[in-house]
Protein backbone atom coordinates (compact mmCIF):
# COMPACT_ATOMS: atom_id res chain seq x y z
CA UNK A 1 0.00 0.00 0.00
CA UNK A 2 2.56 3.35 -0.96
CA UNK A 3 1.64 5.76 0.99
CA UNK A 4 0.67 6.88 4.51
CA UNK A 5 -2.13 7.41 5.78
CA UNK A 6 -3.98 5.06 5.84
CA UNK A 7 -2.35 2.69 6.17
CA UNK A 8 -3.16 -0.75 5.64
CA UNK A 9 -3.00 -3.93 4.91
CA UNK A 10 -2.31 -4.97 1.81
CA UNK A 11 -0.25 -7.80 0.93
CA UNK A 12 -1.16 -7.89 -2.92
CA UNK A 13 -1.76 -3.89 -3.25
CA UNK A 14 -0.82 -1.68 -1.15
CA UNK A 15 0.73 -1.03 1.45
CA UNK A 16 0.22 1.63 3.96
CA UNK A 17 1.47 5.06 3.85
CA UNK A 18 2.17 7.66 1.57
CA UNK A 19 -0.08 9.54 -0.01
CA UNK A 20 -2.04 7.06 0.04
CA UNK A 21 -0.12 5.11 2.38
CA UNK A 22 -1.33 2.14 1.44
CA UNK A 23 -1.12 1.07 -1.65
CA UNK A 24 1.73 1.22 -3.38
CA UNK A 25 1.37 -0.52 -6.50
CA UNK A 26 3.87 -1.97 -8.93
CA UNK A 27 3.19 -3.59 -11.85
CA UNK A 28 6.64 -4.46 -12.84
CA UNK A 29 6.02 -7.94 -13.63
CA UNK A 30 8.41 -9.67 -16.70
CA UNK A 31 5.69 -12.06 -18.12
CA UNK A 32 3.34 -10.05 -20.29
CA UNK A 33 -0.30 -10.84 -18.47
CA UNK A 34 -3.01 -10.25 -20.95
CA UNK A 35 -5.75 -7.53 -19.40
CA UNK A 36 -9.33 -9.67 -20.02
CA UNK A 37 -12.76 -7.91 -19.50
CA UNK A 38 -15.94 -8.82 -18.06
CA UNK A 39 -19.27 -7.38 -18.02
CA UNK A 40 -20.59 -6.84 -14.27
CA UNK A 41 -22.99 -5.44 -12.77
CA UNK A 42 -23.45 -1.71 -10.92
CA UNK A 43 -25.74 -2.92 -8.05
CA UNK A 44 -26.31 -6.48 -7.30
CA UNK A 45 -28.63 -4.98 -4.37
CA UNK A 46 -31.20 -3.63 -6.74
CA UNK A 47 -32.94 -6.27 -9.51
CA UNK A 48 -34.43 -2.81 -10.88
CA UNK A 49 -30.81 -1.15 -11.97
CA UNK A 50 -29.15 -3.31 -15.11
CA UNK A 51 -26.18 -0.47 -15.23
CA UNK A 52 -23.13 -2.52 -16.46
CA UNK A 53 -19.59 -1.42 -16.25
CA UNK A 54 -16.55 -3.46 -17.39
CA UNK A 55 -14.35 -5.31 -14.92
CA UNK A 56 -10.69 -6.56 -15.01
CA UNK A 57 -9.21 -9.67 -14.95
CA UNK A 58 -6.36 -12.06 -15.40
CA UNK A 59 -5.74 -15.44 -16.46
CA UNK A 60 -2.98 -17.93 -16.28
CA UNK A 61 -4.32 -21.70 -18.03
CA UNK A 62 -0.95 -23.31 -18.26
CA UNK A 63 -1.66 -25.62 -15.17
CA UNK A 64 -5.27 -26.70 -15.91
CA UNK A 65 -5.95 -29.83 -15.94
CA UNK A 66 -9.56 -31.00 -17.22
CA UNK A 67 -10.44 -32.41 -14.07
CA UNK A 68 -8.36 -30.02 -11.80
CA UNK A 69 -10.10 -26.97 -9.85
CA UNK A 70 -10.13 -23.12 -10.26
CA UNK A 71 -8.54 -20.93 -8.51
CA UNK A 72 -9.64 -17.41 -7.87
CA UNK A 73 -6.95 -14.78 -6.47
CA UNK A 74 -9.09 -11.83 -4.97
CA UNK A 75 -8.19 -8.24 -5.99
CA UNK A 76 -7.83 -5.65 -2.98
CA UNK A 77 -7.59 -2.04 -2.73
CA UNK A 78 -4.66 -1.05 -5.07
CA UNK A 79 -4.78 -1.98 -8.83
CA UNK A 80 -4.28 -5.76 -9.41
CA UNK A 81 -1.03 -6.78 -9.82
CA UNK A 82 0.25 -9.46 -13.23
CA UNK A 83 2.64 -10.46 -10.96
CA UNK A 84 0.27 -12.71 -9.25
CA UNK A 85 -0.07 -14.27 -12.38
CA UNK A 86 2.79 -16.44 -12.76
CA UNK A 87 4.47 -16.26 -9.33
CA UNK A 88 3.73 -16.26 -5.52
CA UNK A 89 2.92 -19.72 -3.85
CA UNK A 90 -1.00 -20.54 -5.18
CA UNK A 91 0.86 -20.69 -8.96
CA UNK A 92 3.14 -23.19 -7.20
CA UNK A 93 0.15 -25.59 -5.67
CA UNK A 94 -2.02 -24.76 -9.16
CA UNK A 95 1.18 -26.17 -10.46
CA UNK A 96 1.08 -29.61 -8.23
CA UNK A 97 -3.16 -29.47 -8.58
CA UNK A 98 -3.88 -28.92 -12.06
CA UNK A 99 -5.66 -25.11 -11.64
CA UNK A 100 -6.88 -22.68 -13.87
CA UNK A 101 -5.65 -19.35 -12.29
CA UNK A 102 -8.02 -16.42 -12.21
CA UNK A 103 -7.70 -13.43 -10.74
CA UNK A 104 -10.45 -10.38 -10.17
CA UNK A 105 -9.28 -7.33 -10.00
CA UNK A 106 -11.52 -5.28 -7.35
CA UNK A 107 -14.18 -2.77 -8.37
CA UNK A 108 -13.18 1.13 -7.88
CA UNK A 109 -9.51 0.17 -8.28
CA UNK A 110 -6.81 -0.12 -10.95
CA UNK A 111 -8.46 -0.19 -14.23
CA UNK A 112 -12.24 -1.62 -12.67
CA UNK A 113 -13.99 1.73 -13.08
CA UNK A 114 -17.92 1.24 -12.48
CA UNK A 115 -18.53 4.69 -12.25
CA UNK A 116 -17.44 8.07 -14.42
CA UNK A 117 -15.65 9.33 -11.36
CA UNK A 118 -15.27 8.65 -7.58
CA UNK A 119 -17.53 11.63 -6.26
CA UNK A 120 -19.29 10.59 -2.92
CA UNK A 121 -22.53 9.63 -4.22
CA UNK A 122 -20.42 7.02 -6.77
CA UNK A 123 -18.80 5.42 -3.66
CA UNK A 124 -22.07 4.57 -2.19
CA UNK A 125 -21.47 1.19 -5.04
CA UNK A 126 -18.05 0.56 -3.70
CA UNK A 127 -17.88 -2.36 -0.52
CA UNK A 128 -16.98 -5.81 0.28
CA UNK A 129 -20.48 -6.54 -0.48
CA UNK A 130 -20.76 -5.89 -3.48
CA UNK A 131 -17.24 -6.33 -4.12
CA UNK A 132 -18.12 -10.58 -3.18
CA UNK A 133 -21.57 -10.14 -5.34
CA UNK A 134 -19.00 -9.58 -7.86
CA UNK A 135 -17.32 -12.40 -7.58
CA UNK A 136 -20.36 -14.81 -7.48
CA UNK A 137 -21.59 -13.56 -10.78
CA UNK A 138 -18.00 -13.65 -12.57
CA UNK A 139 -17.72 -17.47 -11.46
CA UNK A 140 -21.43 -18.15 -12.47
CA UNK A 141 -20.71 -16.60 -15.72
CA UNK A 142 -17.11 -17.90 -15.83
CA UNK A 143 -18.20 -21.12 -15.36
CA UNK A 144 -20.82 -21.25 -18.33
CA UNK A 145 -18.78 -19.49 -20.46
CA UNK A 146 -15.22 -21.94 -20.28
CA UNK A 147 -17.49 -24.47 -19.83
CA UNK A 148 -15.97 -25.15 -16.20
CA UNK A 149 -18.96 -27.54 -15.64
CA UNK A 150 -18.40 -29.06 -11.77
CA UNK A 151 -14.89 -28.06 -11.02
CA UNK A 152 -14.42 -26.97 -7.75
CA UNK A 153 -13.65 -23.55 -7.25
CA UNK A 154 -10.90 -22.20 -4.39
CA UNK A 155 -10.40 -18.53 -3.06
CA UNK A 156 -7.27 -16.80 -2.24
CA UNK A 157 -6.37 -13.42 -0.72
CA UNK A 158 -4.04 -11.52 1.79
CA UNK A 159 -4.91 -8.58 3.95
CA UNK A 160 -8.66 -7.18 2.94
CA UNK A 161 -8.45 -9.42 0.05
CA UNK A 162 -8.07 -12.17 2.51
CA UNK A 163 -11.14 -11.20 4.10
CA UNK A 164 -13.04 -11.68 1.27
CA UNK A 165 -11.86 -15.20 0.67
CA UNK A 166 -13.28 -16.40 4.22
CA UNK A 167 -16.48 -13.79 3.87
CA UNK A 168 -16.91 -15.44 -0.25
CA UNK A 169 -16.78 -19.00 1.19
CA UNK A 170 -19.18 -18.13 4.85
CA UNK A 171 -21.62 -16.25 2.28
CA UNK A 172 -21.41 -17.98 -1.27
CA UNK A 173 -20.44 -21.36 0.08
CA UNK A 174 -22.28 -22.97 -3.00
CA UNK A 175 -19.67 -21.81 -5.07
CA UNK A 176 -16.58 -21.08 -2.87
CA UNK A 177 -15.51 -25.24 -2.25
CA UNK A 178 -12.94 -23.70 0.74
CA UNK A 179 -10.83 -20.08 1.10
CA UNK A 180 -7.20 -19.66 1.68
CA UNK A 181 -7.35 -16.15 4.19
CA UNK A 182 -4.01 -15.00 4.54
CA UNK A 183 -3.57 -12.52 7.28
CA UNK A 184 -7.04 -11.00 7.27
CA UNK A 185 -8.14 -8.75 9.94
CA UNK A 186 -12.09 -10.48 9.67
CA UNK A 187 -12.79 -8.07 12.84
CA UNK A 188 -13.28 -4.85 12.06
CA UNK A 189 -12.66 -2.49 14.69
CA UNK A 190 -13.03 1.78 15.01
CA UNK A 191 -10.13 2.20 17.58
CA UNK A 192 -7.21 0.04 16.47
CA UNK A 193 -4.88 0.96 19.58
CA UNK A 194 -3.81 -2.86 19.46
CA UNK A 195 -1.70 -2.33 15.96
CA UNK A 196 1.09 0.37 17.72
CA UNK A 197 1.31 -2.53 20.52
CA UNK A 198 2.34 -5.22 18.07
CA UNK A 199 4.61 -3.04 16.81
CA UNK A 200 5.52 -2.03 20.28
CA UNK A 201 6.34 -5.87 20.47
CA UNK A 202 7.49 -6.80 17.25
CA UNK A 203 10.47 -4.08 17.62
CA UNK A 204 11.53 -5.44 21.15
CA UNK A 205 11.91 -9.38 20.06
CA UNK A 206 15.49 -8.49 19.48
CA UNK A 207 16.88 -5.49 20.98
CA UNK A 208 14.35 -4.98 23.94
CA UNK A 209 15.63 -1.84 24.64
CA UNK A 210 14.52 -0.56 21.07
CA UNK A 211 10.90 0.59 21.84
CA UNK A 212 12.36 2.87 24.65
CA UNK A 213 14.39 4.84 22.05
CA UNK A 214 11.90 4.90 19.62
CA UNK A 215 9.64 6.81 22.20
CA UNK A 216 12.01 9.03 23.46
CA UNK A 217 12.90 9.90 20.14
CA UNK A 218 9.05 10.81 19.32
CA UNK A 219 8.91 12.36 22.85
CA UNK A 220 11.82 14.66 21.37
CA UNK A 221 10.20 15.51 17.96
CA UNK A 222 6.76 16.07 19.72
CA UNK A 223 8.38 18.98 22.14
CA UNK A 224 10.50 20.40 19.33
CA UNK A 225 7.07 20.52 17.75
CA UNK A 226 6.26 23.65 20.36
CA UNK A 227 8.62 25.88 19.14
CA UNK A 228 8.27 27.30 15.73
CA UNK A 229 12.24 27.84 16.09
CA UNK A 230 12.99 24.40 14.95
CA UNK A 231 10.79 23.92 12.14
CA UNK A 232 13.66 24.67 9.93
CA UNK A 233 15.78 21.78 12.03
CA UNK A 234 12.63 19.28 11.44
CA UNK A 235 11.76 19.77 8.15
CA UNK A 236 15.75 19.22 7.32
CA UNK A 237 15.81 16.59 9.28
CA UNK A 238 13.11 14.73 7.77
CA UNK A 239 13.46 15.65 4.30
CA UNK A 240 9.88 17.45 4.44
CA UNK A 241 8.93 18.20 1.24
CA UNK A 242 7.59 21.70 2.36
CA UNK A 243 8.86 23.60 5.05
CA UNK A 244 6.60 22.34 8.20
CA UNK A 245 3.59 25.12 8.51
CA UNK A 246 1.52 23.85 12.03
CA UNK A 247 -2.25 25.43 11.44
CA UNK A 248 -4.20 23.26 13.69
CA UNK A 249 -3.85 20.41 15.94
CA UNK A 250 -4.67 17.64 13.19
CA UNK A 251 -1.36 19.22 11.17
CA UNK A 252 0.54 17.95 13.94
CA UNK A 253 -0.96 14.62 13.88
CA UNK A 254 -0.37 14.69 10.90
CA UNK A 255 3.30 14.48 10.69
CA UNK A 256 3.58 12.51 13.45
CA UNK A 257 1.49 9.70 12.19
CA UNK A 258 2.86 9.70 8.66
CA UNK A 259 6.08 9.44 10.41
CA UNK A 260 5.33 6.38 12.87
CA UNK A 261 3.96 4.77 9.77
CA UNK A 262 7.68 4.69 8.56
CA UNK A 263 8.53 1.93 11.35
CA UNK A 264 4.88 0.36 11.47
CA UNK A 265 5.59 -0.80 7.81
CA UNK A 266 8.70 -1.71 8.20
CA UNK A 267 7.45 -4.21 11.19
CA UNK A 268 4.42 -5.10 9.15
CA UNK A 269 6.60 -5.87 6.12
CA UNK A 270 9.72 -6.91 8.01
CA UNK A 271 11.55 -9.34 5.83
CA UNK A 272 9.27 -10.74 3.58
CA UNK A 273 9.39 -11.25 0.00
CA UNK A 274 7.43 -8.81 -1.77
CA UNK A 275 10.39 -7.89 -4.29
CA UNK A 276 8.77 -9.39 -7.41
CA UNK A 277 5.57 -6.94 -6.93
CA UNK A 278 8.41 -3.96 -7.16
CA UNK A 279 8.22 -2.94 -3.81
CA UNK A 280 11.51 -1.17 -2.85
CA UNK A 281 13.01 -0.77 0.99
CA UNK A 282 12.65 -4.45 1.68
CA UNK A 283 15.81 -5.00 2.99
CA UNK A 284 15.43 -2.10 6.02
CA UNK A 285 13.90 -4.91 8.61
CA UNK A 286 13.31 -4.31 12.23
CA UNK A 287 17.09 -5.15 12.73
CA UNK A 288 18.23 -2.55 10.64
CA UNK A 289 15.90 -0.06 12.12
CA UNK A 290 16.92 -1.58 15.97
CA UNK A 291 20.61 -1.35 15.12
CA UNK A 292 20.46 2.32 14.35
CA UNK A 293 18.15 3.20 17.24
CA UNK A 294 20.87 1.38 19.63
CA UNK A 295 23.54 2.83 18.28
CA UNK A 296 25.13 5.70 20.51
CA UNK A 297 27.59 6.95 18.11
CA UNK A 298 24.97 8.33 15.64
CA UNK A 299 23.79 10.85 18.67
CA UNK A 300 20.87 11.03 20.57
CA UNK A 301 17.62 8.85 20.12
CA UNK A 302 16.27 11.84 17.92
CA UNK A 303 19.23 11.48 15.57
CA UNK A 304 19.12 7.93 15.32
CA UNK A 305 15.64 7.96 14.77
CA UNK A 306 15.92 10.89 11.64
CA UNK A 307 18.75 8.38 10.73
CA UNK A 308 16.21 5.72 10.52
CA UNK A 309 13.40 7.56 8.41
CA UNK A 310 16.25 8.76 6.16
CA UNK A 311 17.43 5.46 5.71
CA UNK A 312 13.88 3.90 4.87
CA UNK A 313 13.70 6.90 2.42
CA UNK A 314 16.80 5.77 0.74
CA UNK A 315 15.87 2.51 0.22
CA UNK A 316 12.86 3.06 -1.11
CA UNK A 317 14.08 5.76 -3.20
CA UNK A 318 11.55 8.27 -1.80
CA UNK A 319 13.30 11.78 -1.72
CA UNK A 320 10.88 13.45 0.30
CA UNK A 321 8.08 13.66 2.90
CA UNK A 322 4.68 15.51 2.25
CA UNK A 323 3.56 16.11 5.51
CA UNK A 324 0.91 18.67 4.61
CA UNK A 325 -2.31 17.53 6.12
CA UNK A 326 -3.95 20.39 3.85
CA UNK A 327 -2.51 18.80 0.57
CA UNK A 328 -3.35 15.46 1.54
CA UNK A 329 -7.01 16.31 2.33
CA UNK A 330 -7.07 17.94 -0.86
CA UNK A 331 -5.73 14.81 -2.94
CA UNK A 332 -7.38 13.09 -0.97
CA UNK A 333 -10.85 14.78 -2.31
CA UNK A 334 -10.15 14.74 -6.01
CA UNK A 335 -12.57 12.54 -7.49
CA UNK A 336 -10.55 12.05 -11.23
CA UNK A 337 -9.80 8.53 -12.06
CA UNK A 338 -6.66 10.60 -12.93
CA UNK A 339 -5.66 11.95 -9.32
CA UNK A 340 -2.98 10.28 -7.05
CA UNK A 341 -5.65 9.15 -4.87
CA UNK A 342 -7.12 6.97 -6.96
CA UNK A 343 -3.93 4.95 -6.69
CA UNK A 344 -6.43 3.69 -4.01
CA UNK A 345 -5.54 6.15 -1.31
CA UNK A 346 -9.50 7.79 -1.69
CA UNK A 347 -11.16 4.40 -2.10
CA UNK A 348 -9.75 2.58 0.65
CA UNK A 349 -9.99 5.33 3.07
CA UNK A 350 -13.87 5.36 2.25
CA UNK A 351 -14.36 1.79 2.57
CA UNK A 352 -12.26 2.13 6.53
CA UNK A 353 -14.95 5.10 6.55
CA UNK A 354 -17.96 3.26 6.03
CA UNK A 355 -17.07 -0.36 6.68
CA UNK A 356 -13.77 -1.12 8.79
CA UNK A 357 -12.39 1.15 10.80
CA UNK A 358 -9.17 -0.21 10.76
CA UNK A 359 -7.68 3.38 12.99
CA UNK A 360 -4.61 3.16 14.04
CA UNK A 361 -4.16 5.47 16.75
CA UNK A 362 -2.01 6.17 19.38
CA UNK A 363 -4.41 5.87 22.17
CA UNK A 364 -2.53 2.61 23.48
CA UNK A 365 -0.43 3.00 26.70
CA UNK A 366 1.91 0.20 25.62
CA UNK A 367 3.70 1.51 22.73
CA UNK A 368 6.03 4.48 21.36
CA UNK A 369 3.94 6.85 19.61
CA UNK A 370 2.05 9.79 20.63
CA UNK A 371 0.04 12.32 18.89
CA UNK A 372 -2.45 10.39 16.58
CA UNK A 373 -5.62 9.87 18.72
CA UNK A 374 -9.03 7.90 16.90
CA UNK A 375 -10.28 11.12 17.04
CA UNK A 376 -7.64 12.42 14.25
CA UNK A 377 -8.32 9.69 12.31
CA UNK A 378 -12.11 9.29 12.25
CA UNK A 379 -11.90 13.37 11.51
CA UNK A 380 -10.63 12.36 8.08
CA UNK A 381 -14.01 10.91 7.53
CA UNK A 382 -15.61 13.80 7.43
CA UNK A 383 -13.04 16.28 5.72
CA UNK A 384 -12.49 13.77 3.18
CA UNK A 385 -15.92 12.69 2.11
CA UNK A 386 -18.53 15.23 3.98
CA UNK A 387 -20.02 15.93 7.24
CA UNK A 388 -22.50 13.11 6.92
CA UNK A 389 -19.01 10.71 7.50
CA UNK A 390 -19.27 11.63 11.47
CA UNK A 391 -17.95 9.70 14.37
CA UNK A 392 -21.97 8.09 15.34
CA UNK A 393 -22.12 7.05 11.48
CA UNK A 394 -18.91 5.42 11.30
CA UNK A 395 -19.07 3.88 14.61
CA UNK A 396 -22.33 2.32 13.62
CA UNK A 397 -21.11 1.28 10.27
CA UNK A 398 -18.30 -1.18 11.71
CA UNK A 399 -20.87 -2.59 13.87
CA UNK A 400 -22.62 -3.39 10.64
CA UNK A 401 -19.86 -5.07 9.24
CA UNK A 402 -19.08 -7.38 11.96
CA UNK A 403 -23.46 -8.55 12.13
CA UNK A 404 -22.85 -8.88 8.30
CA UNK A 405 -19.96 -11.31 8.61
CA UNK A 406 -19.39 -12.08 12.21
CA UNK A 407 -16.36 -10.65 13.15
CA UNK A 408 -13.87 -14.02 14.88
CA UNK A 409 -17.31 -15.78 15.49
CA UNK A 410 -16.90 -17.87 11.77
CA UNK A 411 -19.56 -20.13 11.21
CA UNK A 412 -18.34 -22.44 8.11
CA UNK A 413 -15.93 -24.75 7.04
CA UNK A 414 -12.83 -25.49 4.57
CA UNK A 415 -10.98 -22.21 5.22
CA UNK A 416 -7.79 -21.82 6.20
CA UNK A 417 -6.29 -18.23 7.99
CA UNK A 418 -2.76 -18.10 7.89
CA UNK A 419 -1.44 -14.91 10.17
CA UNK A 420 2.18 -14.11 10.40
CA UNK A 421 2.70 -12.71 14.32
CA UNK A 422 4.82 -10.12 13.72
CA UNK A 423 2.22 -8.09 12.32
CA UNK A 424 -0.13 -6.36 14.04
CA UNK A 425 -2.67 -7.09 11.84
CA UNK A 426 -3.05 -10.88 13.49
CA UNK A 427 -4.52 -9.01 16.31
CA UNK A 428 -8.04 -9.01 14.38
CA UNK A 429 -7.62 -12.39 12.46
CA UNK A 430 -8.90 -16.00 13.12
CA UNK A 431 -4.91 -17.02 14.91
CA UNK A 432 -6.25 -20.29 16.78
CA UNK A 433 -7.99 -22.88 14.82
CA UNK A 434 -11.86 -22.89 15.38
CA UNK A 435 -12.99 -26.42 14.31
CA UNK A 436 -11.05 -29.13 12.16
CA UNK A 437 -12.00 -27.37 8.98
CA UNK A 438 -11.54 -23.83 10.44
CA UNK A 439 -7.73 -23.70 10.82
CA UNK A 440 -5.64 -20.93 12.11
CA UNK A 441 -1.88 -21.37 10.76
CA UNK A 442 -0.27 -18.76 12.69
CA UNK A 443 3.28 -18.23 11.69
CA UNK A 444 5.87 -17.22 14.42
CA UNK A 445 8.71 -14.47 13.35
CA UNK A 446 6.75 -14.20 9.87
CA UNK A 447 5.49 -10.54 8.09
CA UNK A 448 1.77 -9.53 7.10
CA UNK A 449 0.96 -12.30 4.15
CA UNK A 450 4.13 -13.68 3.94
CA UNK A 451 3.57 -17.25 2.84
CA UNK A 452 2.10 -15.97 -0.15
CA UNK A 453 5.11 -15.02 -1.66
CA UNK A 454 7.56 -16.97 -3.28
CA UNK A 455 9.68 -19.02 -1.22
CA UNK A 456 13.39 -18.10 -0.11
CA UNK A 457 16.39 -19.04 1.74
CA UNK A 458 16.11 -16.36 4.24
CA UNK A 459 12.64 -16.82 5.09
CA UNK A 460 11.43 -17.35 8.60
CA UNK A 461 11.22 -21.33 8.77
CA UNK A 462 7.93 -21.53 9.51
CA UNK A 463 6.49 -20.58 6.15
CA UNK A 464 7.77 -23.98 4.25
CA UNK A 465 5.64 -25.56 6.50
CA UNK A 466 2.92 -23.60 6.11
CA UNK A 467 2.56 -23.82 2.63
CA UNK A 468 2.76 -27.62 2.84
CA UNK A 469 -0.10 -28.03 5.00
CA UNK A 470 -2.08 -25.74 3.11
CA UNK A 471 -1.23 -27.80 0.07
CA UNK A 472 -2.58 -30.60 2.02
CA UNK A 473 -5.82 -29.33 3.40
CA UNK A 474 -6.30 -28.09 0.00
CA UNK A 475 -5.85 -31.53 -1.80
CA UNK A 476 -7.45 -33.45 0.96
CA UNK A 477 -10.74 -30.96 1.04
CA UNK A 478 -10.76 -31.21 -2.77
CA UNK A 479 -11.42 -34.63 -2.54
CA UNK A 480 -14.75 -34.06 -0.53
C1 LIG B 1 1.58 -19.27 -15.92
O1 LIG B 1 2.62 -19.24 -14.93
C2 LIG B 1 3.78 -19.94 -15.29
C3 LIG B 1 4.70 -19.95 -14.07
O2 LIG B 1 5.17 -18.68 -13.81
C4 LIG B 1 4.40 -19.29 -16.50
O3 LIG B 1 5.56 -20.02 -16.89
C5 LIG B 1 3.41 -19.28 -17.65
O4 LIG B 1 3.94 -18.55 -18.73
C6 LIG B 1 2.10 -18.64 -17.19
N1 LIG B 1 1.12 -18.81 -18.26
C7 LIG B 1 0.38 -17.82 -18.72
C8 LIG B 1 -0.61 -18.17 -19.77
O5 LIG B 1 0.48 -16.68 -18.30
C1 LIG C 1 16.39 -11.53 15.40
O1 LIG C 1 17.70 -11.96 15.11
C2 LIG C 1 17.76 -13.16 14.36
C3 LIG C 1 19.20 -13.58 14.27
O2 LIG C 1 20.01 -12.51 13.88
C4 LIG C 1 17.15 -12.90 12.98
O3 LIG C 1 17.16 -14.08 12.20
C5 LIG C 1 15.70 -12.44 13.16
O4 LIG C 1 15.17 -12.10 11.90
C6 LIG C 1 15.65 -11.23 14.08
N1 LIG C 1 14.26 -10.94 14.36
C7 LIG C 1 13.77 -9.73 14.17
C8 LIG C 1 12.33 -9.55 14.52
O5 LIG C 1 14.43 -8.81 13.76
C1 LIG D 1 27.15 2.76 14.60
O1 LIG D 1 27.14 3.79 13.64
C2 LIG D 1 28.45 4.12 13.17
C3 LIG D 1 28.30 5.38 12.34
O2 LIG D 1 27.35 5.24 11.33
C4 LIG D 1 28.96 2.93 12.36
O3 LIG D 1 30.24 3.21 11.85
C5 LIG D 1 29.04 1.72 13.31
O4 LIG D 1 29.40 0.57 12.55
C6 LIG D 1 27.68 1.48 13.96
N1 LIG D 1 27.85 0.47 15.00
C7 LIG D 1 27.11 -0.64 15.03
C8 LIG D 1 27.35 -1.57 16.18
O5 LIG D 1 26.26 -0.91 14.16
C1 LIG E 1 18.97 -1.07 0.88
O1 LIG E 1 18.91 -1.17 -0.54
C2 LIG E 1 19.06 0.09 -1.20
C3 LIG E 1 18.77 -0.11 -2.66
O2 LIG E 1 19.33 -1.30 -3.13
C4 LIG E 1 20.46 0.62 -0.94
O3 LIG E 1 20.63 1.86 -1.59
C5 LIG E 1 20.64 0.80 0.56
O4 LIG E 1 21.96 1.19 0.84
C6 LIG E 1 20.34 -0.48 1.32
N1 LIG E 1 20.30 -0.13 2.73
C7 LIG E 1 20.72 -0.94 3.69
C8 LIG E 1 20.67 -0.41 5.09
O5 LIG E 1 21.11 -2.08 3.47
C1 LIG F 1 -8.70 3.22 22.15
O1 LIG F 1 -8.30 2.02 22.81
C2 LIG F 1 -7.40 2.22 23.91
C3 LIG F 1 -7.09 0.87 24.51
O2 LIG F 1 -6.26 0.15 23.75
C4 LIG F 1 -8.01 3.09 24.97
O3 LIG F 1 -7.07 3.31 25.97
C5 LIG F 1 -8.44 4.40 24.35
O4 LIG F 1 -9.12 5.15 25.31
C6 LIG F 1 -9.37 4.15 23.16
N1 LIG F 1 -9.67 5.42 22.55
C7 LIG F 1 -10.90 5.88 22.47
C8 LIG F 1 -11.06 7.23 21.88
O5 LIG F 1 -11.87 5.24 22.86
C1 LIG G 1 -4.77 -14.27 19.04
O1 LIG G 1 -5.82 -13.32 18.96
C2 LIG G 1 -6.29 -12.84 20.20
C3 LIG G 1 -7.42 -11.91 19.92
O2 LIG G 1 -8.41 -12.62 19.25
C4 LIG G 1 -5.19 -12.14 20.94
O3 LIG G 1 -5.64 -11.71 22.19
C5 LIG G 1 -4.02 -13.09 21.10
O4 LIG G 1 -2.94 -12.40 21.66
C6 LIG G 1 -3.61 -13.66 19.77
N1 LIG G 1 -2.58 -14.66 19.94
C7 LIG G 1 -1.37 -14.52 19.43
C8 LIG G 1 -0.43 -15.68 19.58
O5 LIG G 1 -1.03 -13.54 18.86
Amino acid sequence: MACTQVLLLICLWLSVSDAFTYLRVHNKSEVTVQDHWFTQRLDHFNGADNRVWEQRYFMNDSFAQSDGPVFLMIGGEGAANPGWMTQGTWITYAEKMGALCLLLEHRFYGKSHPTKDMCVANLRYLSSQQALADLAHFQTVMTEKLGLGNRKWVVFGGSYPGCLAAWYRIKYPHLAHAAVASSAPVKAVLNFSEYMDVVQASLSRNHSDCPRMVKLASDTLIELLDYKENYIKITKDLYLCEFLVIRSEMDISFLLDTIAEYIADVVQYNNDNREFEGVKGGNITIQVVCDIMSNESIGSPYDRYTNVIQTIMKSKGEKCIEASYQQFVKDMRDISWESSASAGGRQWMYQTCTEFGYFQSSDSISQPFSGFPLSYHVQQCSDIYGEDFNFPVVTAAIQQTNENYGGLNVQSSRIIFPNGLIDPWHILGINASLSSDLVALPMQDAAHCADMYPARPEEPPVLSSVRRRILELLTEWLQL
